[in-house]
């Protein structure tokens, strides 16, 4: 290899001109903490300089790695200066120097233009043209051409989701895919991921709820999310939880979205009837039921769609989640009160057994909802077939400690346990009237008849 060479004419060394170094100890003590500062600083900053294309003068990345005789390689402008003001040695070794000529490092130079490239991200300019090629694509049909590079771009850093987030016309474009009849499985649950991944992004909530909610009189995304909850991946059902439960945020769109004529409710009890041993769904699930069930009518279409049977399977069951437990509890307490509830609640063969089981083994919440369940059926409603039940499973003494812990301190939950005991010991014949039982006033039910 020819070695292009070049003589740097020589100043006289000057006692103006200050040395660019320390003396030699401390600057190869210095290099030699500057080494290591970069290697401590890198999970921090995630950025792994090799230590090779820093310049031994400058610390810095090197522009144009120049290599001296003894074989150490600096940045140009760093070595020139150094010999420049009169030394006559290679600075990172203090060997003097029997040619003061140096040679680009090309190798070097190659490398560190490598790396650069590679770790440099791009600008906002080339972002900013793949998101409006991507748009361009979907409404020329073509979505499953670029949604899988979408869903990567999304997974890779809040700055890439924030630019989706706000560029003008994204979100309606990808929801847009969402109300297509027919469209294929994968592309739906793309589209779905990629709206769970920049969820949490400014603005995009309130967005997300127009979009899916307020267009759905003519042209529904609600059919494609109840694709995925049939056929999808188990991550795209619980990315269609995500991004449902996020954007049901008042009243009206949970009627809606819980409404007999969208069809959603048996889906997603079918769901987790056929997935009966999968917590994590179950208690995304759970969650969606509890912050939808906002009207009497959809709390009665859950009991008719087989809520209490799910429930007592669930809650039955050894491996039960006690999150999975406790939702089920408070899905209970919601629906007990109504007469439907009741019924359902007295065919089925486990459910007290199982609600007399978990009673102090849940939060107290959780506690003060499975004595909601109890007194509404023992003391409300007497049913004897109930009674018999939690007698059965030691019950006495279950409540009367619920009663002496603090979770029936001070509140209705104390004075229904008190109730809950007559009745157990002593039959609901035998039992007076409760006064004032029907106003018992729950943080969540107003426990009446219903
Ligand atoms: C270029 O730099 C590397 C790393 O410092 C070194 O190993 C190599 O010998 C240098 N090449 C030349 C031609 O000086
Ligand atoms: C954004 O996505 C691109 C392409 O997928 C990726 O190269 C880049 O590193 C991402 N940006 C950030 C900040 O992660
Ligand atoms: C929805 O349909 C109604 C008539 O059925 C129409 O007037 C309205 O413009 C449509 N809205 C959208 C957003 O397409
Ligand atoms: C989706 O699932 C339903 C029942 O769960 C089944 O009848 C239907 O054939 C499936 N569709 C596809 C495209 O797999
Ligand atoms: C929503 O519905 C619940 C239950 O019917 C009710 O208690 C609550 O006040 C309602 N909230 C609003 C904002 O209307």
């Amino acid at each position: 290899m020819p070695r292009k060479q070049r003589r740097y004419p020589l100043t006289p060394s000057s006692p103006t001109i200050k040395s660019p170094l320390p003396s030699p100890p401390i600057f190869a003590s210095l290099s030699f903490f500057f080494s290591k500062e970069t290697k401590m600083g890198r999970d921090e900053l995630c950025i792994t300089v090799p230590s090779l294309f820093h310049c031994p003068i400058s610390l810095d990345v090197m522009n144009s790695p120049v290599s001296l005789c003894t074989g150490v390689s600096y940045d140009r402008s760093s070595i020139q200066h150094w010999l420049d003001s009169g030394h006559d040695t290679c600075p990172a070794t203090m060997q003097v120097l029997s040619s003061k000529d140096f040679v680009p490092n090309l190798t070097l130079r190659r490398l560190i233009n490598l790396w650069t490239s590679s770790n440099s991200s791009p600008s906002t300019a080339d972002l900013e043209e793949k998101v409006m090629a991507w748009i361009e694509e979907i409404n020329n049909a073509k979505p499953e051409r670029c949604l899988d590079s979408i869903v990567e771009f999304a997974s890779r850093g809040e700055v890439n989701r924030s630019l989706l987030a706000s560029f003008d016309g994204f979100l309606e474009t990808i929801v847009g895919v969402l109300s297509i009849n027919g469209m294929q499985i994968r592309v739906l649950e793309s589209v779905v991921r990629i709206l769970s991944l920049i969820l949490l992004e400014n603005g995009v909530n309130e967005k997300l709820h127009k979009l899916i909610l307020k267009s759905s009189s003519n042209s529904s995304c609600l059919p494609s999310f109840i694709s995925i909850l049939r056929n999808g991946s188990l991550e795209s059902k619980m990315a269609c939880f995500t991004v449902l439960e996020s954007v049901t945020t008042n009243n009206e769109s949970k009627r809606f979205i819980a409404g007999v004529e969208n069809n959603f409710l048996p889906v997603i009890i079918h769901l987790i009837k056929i997935d009966n041993d999968n917590q994590e769904l179950h208690d995304v699930v759970l969650s969606f039921l509890i912050a939808v069930s906002v009207a009497r009518s959809i709390k009665s279409q859950l009991v008719q769609l087989g809520i209490v049977e799910v429930l007592s399977n669930m809650m039955s069951s050894k491996n039960a989640a006690i999150s999975v437990v406790e939702k089920s509890l408070k899905i209970l307490s919601m629906v007990c009160t109504c007469a439907d509830g009741q019924s359902a609640l007295s065919g089925d063969q486990k459910c007290a057994g199982a609600i007399v089981e978990r009673l102090m083994k849940v939060s107290k919440t959780a506690t003060e909802d499975a004595v909601v369940v109890l007194w509404s059926m023992c003391c409300l409603f007497r049913d004897e077939k109930v009674v018999e039940k939690v007698a059965r499973s030691n019950g006495v003494t279950k409540v009367l400690l619920v009663m002496q812990s603090e979770v029936g301190e001070g509140n209705y939950v104390r004075r229904m346990c008190g109730d809950l005991i007559k009745v157990l010991r002593f039959g609901c014949k035998n039992v007076g009237g409760f006064s004032g039982a029907v106003s018992y006033e729950t943080k969540t039910t107003h426990i009446m008849p219903c």
